[in-house]
């Protein structure tokens, strides 16, 4: 499985959604919006959206809001600033209403977007031949790409030491395993489990025939555990070499931040292997429980005491 989900990731498919947050948003259906609109200006308690995060801290991406927000008010009866504040706004009184907000919050965070680009001095069409809604697309897309998938592997790589006690004492001994123990929580615990693409042509994969203009989404951690691939697939192990594992996916779209996503993911783990080195489960390991999604692999949450 592993070498066929990496020759249709090299070949034979294009990616369903590439760079284009954009465009997700644009064909999202109205039940998906919502959730891109929590990740893009909602966030939560511990970590606010991208849009909160920038109204908070750049001038230019306040101000932009800010002048919107009356006129909407005025058109919509809700203040986009609350939103971008985190405060409760007057409620929605039916889920059209609720789908015509999230409309124009999303325009108002691309407009946004595209005057803090420019506030920085950048003219985006002139500079790089690209439109400054691309650009705030890539902005939305890095910051959603980059951010959660790395507070998982970090997570579920924390929870893999303290089930594993002596792999945590052989990395406590010797920090230089950690990359290879990084590699193998991602082969092991995949954050992300599934890549989309469309077929261009008919593809035929064991002995099925995917018809060409098909939205498929291949399995990349199940392909990690393709017992032809891997000894004792089940196993977590510092011995693989090489561990050609598929979280970061391959091909064209292979992740732009595979390697900034482990050197997170290492100096985190040498930080907590150091400064805490007698970490444990702060409840029992049995009780953890993982984030319903079939997208994700992510805990809901992992307590550990410092000593
Ligand atoms: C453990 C952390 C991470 C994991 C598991 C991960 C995984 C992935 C996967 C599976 C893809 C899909 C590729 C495909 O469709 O074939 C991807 C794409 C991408 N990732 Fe990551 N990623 C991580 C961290 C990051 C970070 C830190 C950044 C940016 C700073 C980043 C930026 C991107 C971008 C921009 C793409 C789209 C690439 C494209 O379509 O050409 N990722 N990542």
């Amino acid at each position: 499985m592993l070498s066929k989900l990496r020759r249709l990731l090299n070949s034979g498919f294009r990616h369903l959604s590439s760079a284009s947050t954009v465009s997700r948003v644009a064909s999202s259906s109205p039940r998906e919006r919502p959730r891109l609109l929590f990740a893009f200006h909602g966030g939560n308690k511990t970590r606010p959206g991208m849009g909160q995060q920038f109204y908070r801290e750049e001038a230019a991406f306040r101000q932009t809001i800010q002048r919107c927000s009356a006129t909407v008010e005025r058109c919509m009866g809700f203040s986009l600033s609350d939103v971008f504040e985190g405060r409760d706004s007057r409620p929605a009184n039916s889920p059209e209403e609720t789908e015509r907000r999230n409309i124009v919050i999303l325009s108002a965070l691309e407009l946004a977007l595209c005057d803090l680009w420019q506030a920085y001095g950048v003219e985006p069409e002139a500079a790089v031949g690209i439109s400054g809604g691309e650009i705030a697309s890539v902005l939305k897309l890095l910051w959603d790409a980059g951010t959660v998938t790395t507070s998982m592997l970090i997570a579920t790589s924390a929870l893999l030491l303290l089930r594993h006690p002596r792999i945590k004492a052989e990395a406590q001994r010797n920090l230089r395993v950690l990359p290879t123990f990084i590699d193998e929580a991602l082969r092991f615990e995949a954050p992300d489990q599934l890549a989309s693409r469309v077929t261009r042509e008919d593809v035929e994969l064991s002995g099925v025939v995917i018809p060409a203009g098909a939205n498929v989404k291949l399995c990349l951690g199940a392909a990690n555990r393709d017992p032809e691939h891997f000894t004792e697939p089940e196993s977590l192990s510092l011995q693989r070499n090489p561990n050609p594992h598929l979280a970061s996916s391959a091909g064209p779209h292979y992740c732009l931040g595979a390697f900034l996503a482990r050197m997170e993911a290492r100096v985190a783990l040498e930080t907590l292997l150091t400064v805490w080195p007698n970490f444990t489960a702060a409840r029992p390991l049995s009780t953890v429980s993982y984030v319903e999604s079939i997208q994700f692999r992510a805990l809901k949450y992992l307590f550990v005491k410092a000593a």
